[in-house]
């Protein structure tokens, strides 16, 4: 199974040291941490350890390519159906 947009925009929390779960799959309930909805996909998560305090920007759409971050992919998806521009027929008025 591949990855699913877990979200559209990341999520930032500021945490304490030790070791957190990142959803690779999109399929938690729980973005951005595992909630083992993964199990049957073939794709594990990833584990995330801090030593000290720290804010971290996480990735929900799982397209970011420095994962458990985001890096701005999540602007570049395309729209939802309900967030694309009305088109009008030729023609018509808008
Ligand atoms: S939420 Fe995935 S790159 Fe920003």
């Amino acid at each position: 199974m591949e990855p699913i947009c877990g979200g559209r925009s990341p999520i930032a929390l500021e945490l304490q040291p030790g070791t957190y779960w990142w959803c690779v799959c999109g399929r938690s309930k729980t973005q951005p941490f595992c909630d083992n909805s993964h199990q049957g996909s073939g794709i594990e998560p990833l584990e995330v350890t801090l030593e000290a305090p720290r804010r971290i920007s996480f990735c929900t759409c799982k397209m970011t390519t420095r994962p458990p971050f985001c890096d701005g992919t999540h602007k570049r998806l395309p729209p939802l159906p309900e967030e694309a521009p009305a088109v009008s027929p030729p023609g018509m008025a808008p």
